[in-house]
């Protein structure tokens, strides 16, 4: 009797597992057939009401039966997780015609290109590069670049000014001071950065743009000096067919002071709209530091010598590309800026 019952239960549960398709499913089927509840543990746990022959010959099968169905079952896990595996590769398929996604990548800004272009040119010349705060106290603004009590710069109407005597710095002359303070001679030093002014915005002037500075200090540096060095940048920056004149020019920080132009190399010196009839083309501010920004900075201004120079990148960026509207820069128009 419990063997045929046995028996049933194998051929019942053998169907299921053949025609079962998914892992849930055999699952299922193994809990029913193999589980605790199952009839066939049941049936082992009740042998111990028959005789002890019918004991051993019922265990026995039972026990079998339920090895051939662990195996069973095992068997066609495996078959349903090949398949399933095959099924997720078909559906996954890579096409490898399909157009790929273009993302596009940026790019430096244009004046970030020219400044260290410029910065390049310099390195070459033995300088290093330094950087100095855009939030600037009045002193290094100003007062340590001898630029007195009564300059309309240091009016609260020219410059941004944050405290009674912090502001944004209108320049990048204090970065001289700042260098010169903490070390001594030789120095030759370019720093680069962005400068507040306020001033109204039009083509030409923007109420924040961009400075770079350079300084050599040193026993002996003179004047030659500053017009070689700044006439190999011109060349090195415009090409060598540049020619460069130096007008006297007045800085508070510098005694001499000069303005350093080029030919016009859009009309080669004939004059045009771009140069102001003149054939030149100003590019830069210079001079020898000044004796009392030296004593500011205890230097010994009998035994140092030096020159400084400055210049809007702006400007240069503008004057390299033929850019007539300075707006253009801080706009952040795409169809500018990918031109560079
Ligand atoms: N700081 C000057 C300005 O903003 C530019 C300048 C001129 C810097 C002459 C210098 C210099 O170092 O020597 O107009």
């Amino acid at each position: 009797m419990l063997i045929e019952e046995i028996n049933l239960i194998k051929e019942d549960a053998q169907g299921l597992i053949n025609q079962s398709g998914t892992l849930k499913e055999l699952e299922e089927i193994k809990i029913k057939f193999l589980g605790k509840k199952a009839k066939l543990s049941q049936i082992l746990k009740s042998l111990g009401s028959v005789s002890k022959e019918e004991r051993i010959i019922i265990g026995l099968h039972a026990n079998r039966v339920k090895n051939v169905l662990e195996e069973n079952i095992k068997n066609k896990t495996e078959i349903l997780k090949q398949k399933q595996e095959e099924k997720s590769f078909q559906e996954e398929v890579l096409d490898l015609t399909f157009p790929g996604k273009r993302f596009s990548i940026g790019h430096f800004h244009p004046l970030t290109l020219v400044a260290q272009e410029i910065i390049e040119i310099f390195i070459g010349l033995g300088f290093e590069v330094v950087d100095g705060p855009e939030i600037e106290s009045d002193y290094y603004n100003f007062e340590a670049l001898n630029i007195g009590k009564d300059h309309p710069a240091r009016d609260m109407w020219d410059s941004f000014y944050l405290e009674e005597k912090t502001l944004l710095r209108t320049h990048t002359s204090p970065v001289q001071i700042r260098v010169m303070r903490e070390r001594q001679p030789p120095l030759r030093v370019v720093s680069y950065g962005k400068c507040y002014r306020r001033d109204a915005v039009d083509a030409t002037h923007s109420w924040m743009f961009h400075q770079l500075e350079g300084f050599m200090a040193d026993k002996e540096v003179s004047f030659a000096d500053l017009k070689g060095i700044l006439t190999a940048f011109a060349a090195a920056f415009f090409g060598k067919e540049r020619k460069t004149k130096f007008i006297p020019a007045y800085f508070p920080f510098t005694e001499p002071s000069a303005e350093m132009s080029i030919d016009c190399f859009l009309c080669i010196g004939k004059g045009c709209k771009a140069c102001h009839y003149s054939g030149w083309l100003e590019i830069l501010g210079s001079g020898m530091i000044h004796p009392q920004v030296f004593r500011n900075v205890n230097y010994d201004s009998e035994k140092y010598s030096g020159f400084a120079f400055g210049m809007g990148i702006e400007r240069i960026a503008m004057l390299k590309y033929g850019i007539n509207d300075i707006r253009l820069f801080f706009e952040n128009d795409l169809r500018f800026l990918r031109q560079f």
